[in-house]
């Protein structure tokens, strides 16, 4: 093998790690593993919460620099990442007074699910290296809040610890291992599990260029719950690279459970993931931490809304980090948005309270800006309380 060609296998290896393989300390015991190898942080706290945005600078000095650097950082140049959050301040929101109406009613179905707010956590590998509790404390917290759960496939802890940490309601998200038989196993143990749909993630396909991961010679120390005892087999067989149609039908057959694929930034894929039968699709690139230089995943949902037509559920995730981001994403399609960073920046601030705390803030923010916007439920969010910019500047 040529050097470049091993130098850029070997630093991508390190810095998707909990994408690609278990991690080099991988423990029968998870808790023994998480506090001997990683301090990650222990303390479970109310928090008080400003703003989402400067949690993010006080978990850096609680959570360990490379964990800090693996959850804050994103692919190539980050612009992508940035671009998640600006996009939304691009878009302004267009307010209606004199409604007569004196609430915001922010419950919401998804799939089945009666959730109280349109918001759910994203999924999320190694919430371990956030806090202690890793999944346990997200899970209880997001459940507490009254909001839906996403389980990664790559959970510091088990699915099966997950689920019973709350009563909520849950999602999986799986990275489809290669194997049939592995694939089919873990499938099945969502499902018994209790998960209630299966979120396929298509935008991992390859390692992406974590910068930060590869300056910080960051390789997660923490375990994989999910996949006991098999560091070696499952490094050695890892997740399917060649995703395909085949692979989506799978799922579904084998767990009679709602598929979304997450990672869908366009029109053309959404709608041959209705015409193949998903149930949903999360608009989303990874929160920037996979292909930089893709599109703000708020500014390519019109157009995948509109292709939709309403046949799918359409969620949404990347830089949403203001209840304005939550309405301007409903006005624009979406049945709700997922969050990522800012949930594990609250795990590691106060346990599962602090999760909780994440998610009520973002939620209080929503309701302000639905009762200030006039609206006073979701179905009322539409396009016309929302406007690009430049173009409210030009009708003046
Ligand atoms: C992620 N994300 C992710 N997505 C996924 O499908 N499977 C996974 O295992 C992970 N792991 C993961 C770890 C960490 C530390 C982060 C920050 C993110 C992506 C996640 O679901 C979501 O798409 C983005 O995080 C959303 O962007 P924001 O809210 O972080 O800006």
């Amino acid at each position: 093998m040529d050097r470049t060609r091993r130098d850029f296998l070997s630093a991508t290896a390190a810095a998707v790690t909990l994408s690609t393989t278990l991690p080099a300390l991988a423990s029968s015991d998870p808790q023994t593993a998480t506090s001997s190898a990683y301090a990650a942080p222990t303390e479970i706290k109310a928090i008080d919460i400003i703003n989402l945005r400067e949690l993010e600078p006080a978990a850096q000095k609680v959570i360990p620099a490379g964990g800090f650097g693996y959850i804050s950082s994103a692919a190539g140049d980050e612009w992508t990442k940035r671009e998640n959050e600006a996009a939304f301040k691009r878009l302004t929101i267009v307010p209606r007074y004199l409604t007569g109406y004196k609430d915001a009613d922010r419950s919401t179905t998804l799939l089945g699910s009666k959730v109280s707010m349109p918001i759910i956590v994203s999924a999320m590998a190694g919430h371990g290296m956030a806090h202690v509790t890793a999944e346990v404390g997200s899970s209880k917290g997001t459940g507490e809040a009254g909001a839906l759960y996403t389980a990664a496939s790559l959970s510091t802890k088990t699915m099966e610890e997950i689920a019973v940490a709350s009563s909520g309601p849950k999602w999986f998200q799986i990275y489809l291992p290669a194997d049939r038989g592995q694939a089919r196993e873990i499938l099945i143990r969502a499902k018994t599990a209790g998960y209630r749909a299966i979120i396929l993630t298509i935008d991992t396909v390859v390692p992406s260029n974590r910068e930060t991961d590869r300056r910080n010679h960051f390789r997660s120390p923490l375990p994989v719950g999910n996949f006991p005892g098999e560091s070696g087999a499952y490094a050695a067989a890892p997740i399917k690279r060649d995703l395909d149609w085949e692979d989506v039908e799978f799922i579904w057959k084998t767990t009679g459970l709602p598929v979304l694929l997450k990672g869908v930034m366009s029109p053309e894929l959404a709608v041959t993931a209705v015409e193949r039968g998903c149930a949903g699709v999360q608009v989303s690139n990874h929160g920037g931490r996979q292909l930089d230089d893709v599109a703000a995943s708020i500014t390519v949902l019109p157009r995948i809304a509109d292709a939709v037509r309403g046949r799918a559920t359409i969620i949404i995730d990347g830089g949403v980090r203001r209840g304005q981001d939550v309405f301007k994403a409903l006005a624009l399609g979406a049945h709700a948005v997922a969050v990522g960073r800012p949930i594990l920046y609250g795990l590691a601030l106060g346990g599962w309270l602090g999760v909780q705390a994440v998610l009520q803030h973002l939620d209080g923010e929503f309701e302000m800006t639905m009762r200030l916007a006039g609206v006073r439920t979701i179905a009322e969010i539409s396009s016309s309380y929302v406007a690009v910019g430049p173009e409210t500047l030009a009708t003046i």
